[in-house]
C-alpha cells in the first residue's frame, strides 16, 4: 500500500501547497539498507561528566564525525544527550537547554537520543524526579522535531553503564534508518547483558529463527529482515496459506511449517522440525495474530476465544515448551507482536487489545526464566501499518489513522521488522521484559 500523498508533498509544489493550506507534511523517510552510514552528518555529544566522555571516544572508534561542542550553523546528524548523573530537577537546564540550542540545525532525518537512568529503583524523590523529568521533556520534544528527525530514549538501570553492550546496541539501533518509524520512546538497558555483532551487516549470522504468520504482511517482512541481517528462517503459518508460505521460504531460502499455532503440539512442532532442519533454535518471533473486531456490547464467545487463542494462549503454550526445552538455552531470544491496541485501547477490539495487553504481561513475567540461559524475550508494538488490514480500512478513517502520529504517515512492515531484528540480535542482549512501539509517536495513547 503506497502513501501517495507522502511522496506529493515531499518534494516541489506538492510541498509548498501542503505548507500554505497547513496540511500535514510527512517526509520519506531514512531507511536503513546494508552499507549506508549509521548516521548522516556530524553527532553532537552533550552532557557532563564521565558518561558522555566515554560514549563519545566509543562514537570516534565507530568512525562517525563527533563534536562535543555545537559549531554554529552546521547541520547535525544527531544530537546524544547523556543525562547521567541527574540528582535534582535542577539538574536538567543546563545540559537540556544547551542541547535545545542545537536543535534548529538537525538535518532532515536526524536523531536525537537522551540516556539517563531509570526512576524506578531511584534513592530518593529528588533523583526520581529529576530521572522521570527526562520522560515527559523526551516524549515532547519529539513532537516538536520535523522533517522525518525523531526523538527516542535509553534508560539505564543500576546493572547497566553508558558503555554497556545493550546500551551501544540500542543507542546504534535508534540513530539508524532501522528505527525510522520509532519515535518518542525509551528501551531500558536492564542487564549488562549482549555483545555487539562483529560484522554490523550480518548480526544474525549462525542463528536459527522461527518466524510465525509468515506467509504474508508483517510476518513476511520479519522473515525477511532476518534473513537479510543473516539468520536461517523456519516459516510458519496454517495450512491454508501453505502456497504464499512456500514462496516466502523460497525467498528467504528458509524452510516452511504448515502448522496452526493454537494446536496443544504447536511448540513441541515447532522445536522438532528446526532442530531437524537446522540443528539449532535461537530466535522465536511471534507474529502470527487475527482481529475479530466488534463492540464489546455485541461480541460474541467465538469472536473472544477465537483471538484469545491464536495471540495469546498459543504464545503461552510454545513459550513453555521452548522454556522446557534443551534446544532452546543458548543465549534464546523471544520477540513478540503486540499492538498499540493493546496499550492504548481500541474502540470495537476489546478482545484484541485484551489479547495484546496480555502478550505484554506474559513478556514482563518470562523475562526473568528466560535470563536464567542468558536468554531475552520483549515485544513490539505496531501503530498503523500500511497492510492488506489497513487499506482494507475507508478512505477517510485511513488518512486519519495514518496522519495522527508525529511522523504524520504509517509506517510500513519492514519498519516493524528491524525492531524486531535488533531485538532478535545479541547486541540487544541487555534488554529484556520490554516493549517498543513502533508507531512513528501515535498521538493516541501515546
Ligand atoms: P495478516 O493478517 O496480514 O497476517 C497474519 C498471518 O498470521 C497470516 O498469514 C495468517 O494466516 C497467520 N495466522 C493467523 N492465525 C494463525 C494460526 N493460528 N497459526 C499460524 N498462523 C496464523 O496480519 P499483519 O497485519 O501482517 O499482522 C501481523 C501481526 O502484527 C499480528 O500479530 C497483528 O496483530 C500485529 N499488528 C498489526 C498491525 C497492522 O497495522 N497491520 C498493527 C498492530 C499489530
Amino acid at each position: 500500500m503506497t502513501d501517495k500523498y507522502t511522496e506529493f508533498v515531499s518534494r516541489g509544489a506538492g510541498r509548498d501547497i501542503a505548507r500554505k493550506l497547513g496540511l500535514p507534511q510527512p517526509v520519506v523517510l531514512r531507511r536503513y539498507a546494508p552499507g549506508r552510514p549509521l548516521v548522516e552528518g556530524p553527532v553532537l555529544v552533550q552532557g557532563s561528566g564521565t558518561g558522555a566522555d566515554e560514549l563519545a571516544s566509543i562514537l570516534l572508534s565507530w568512525r562517525l564525525d563527533v563534536r562535543r561542542h555545537a559549531v554554529p550553523r552546521e547541520k547535525l546528524g544527531a544530537i546524544i544527550l547523556v543525562l547521567d548523573g541527574l540528582a535534582r530537577p535542577e539538574d536538567l537546564e543546563k545540559p537540556v537547554l544547551g542541547a535545545a540550542a542545537s536543535l534548529r540545525d538537525l538535518a532532515p532525518n536526524a536523531r536525537v537520543v537522551i540516556i539517563s537512568r531509570s526512576a524506578a529503583g531511584a534513592p530518593d524523590p529528588a533523583v526520581a524526579a529529576a530521572r522521570q523529568g527526562v520522560d515527559g521533556l523526551l516524549r515532547s520534544l519529539a513532537k516538536e522535531l520535523r522533517a522525518g528527525a525523531t526523538g527516542n530514549g535509553i534508560l539505564l538501570t543500576a546493572a547497566a553503564g553508558t558503555t554497556s553492550p545493550g546500551t551501544l546496541g540500542a543507542l546504534q539501533f535508534f540513530l539508524s534508518g532501522r528505527s525510522a518509524f520509532v519515535d518518542g520512546q525509551f528501551l531500558t538497558v536492564t542487564s549488562g547483558l549482549g555483545q555487539l555483532p562483529d560484522d554490523a551487516g550480518t548480526p544474525l549470522a549462525g542463528k536459527v529463527a522461527v518466524v510465525t504468520g509468515a506467509a504474508r504482511g508483517i510476518g513476511a517482512a520479519i522473515a525477511r529482515t532476518l534473513y537479510r541481517d543473516g539468520a536461517r528462517l523456519v516459516v510458519v503459518d496454517v495450512p491454508a496459506a501453505g502456497g504464499d508460505l512456500a514462496k516466502v521460504a523460497n525467498e528467504v531460502h528458509g524452510t516452511a511449517l504448515q502448522l496452526d499455532i493454537s494446536r496443544e503440539d504447536a511448540g513441541q512442532r515447532i522445536i522438532g522440525h528446526a532442530v531437524e532442519r537446522h540443528g539449532r533454535l535461537d530466535i522465536v518471533v511471534h507474529n502470527a495474530g487475527i482481529t475479530r473486531d466488534k463492540l464489546l456490547v455485541n461480541m460474541g464467545q467465538d469472536r473472544w476465544n477465537a483471538v484469545i487463542a491464536v495471540n495469546l494462549a498459543a504464545q503461552l503454550r510454545i513459550n513453555a515448551a521452548l522454556l522446557a526445552s534443551v534446544h532452546f538455552r543458548s543465549s534464546p531470544r523471544i520477540v513478540s507482536v503486540a499492538s498499540t491496541s493493546g496499550i492504548a485501547g481500541n474502540r470495537g477490539q476489546a478482545n484484541y487489545a485484551a489479547s495484546k495487553a496480555g502478550v505484554i504481561g506474559m513478556v514482563r513475567a518470562t523475562a526473568p526464566l528466560l535470563a536464567a540461559h542468558g536468554g531475552s524475550i520483549n515485544a513490539v508494538a505496531p501503530g498503523f501499518i500500511e497492510t492488506a488490514m489497513t487499506a482494507r480500512m475507508p478512505f477517510a478513517t485511513r488518512e486519519v489513522a495514518r496522519r495522527l502520529n508525529s511522523l504524520q504517515q504509517g509506517g510500513e512492515p519492514g519498519d516493524v521488522a528491524e525492531a524486531i531484528a535488533f531485538l532478535a540480535s545479541d547486541a540487544a542482549g541487555g534488554i529484556s521484559g520490554e516493549v517498543l512501539r513502533v508507531c512513528g509517536q501515535n498521538l493516541v495513547g501515546a
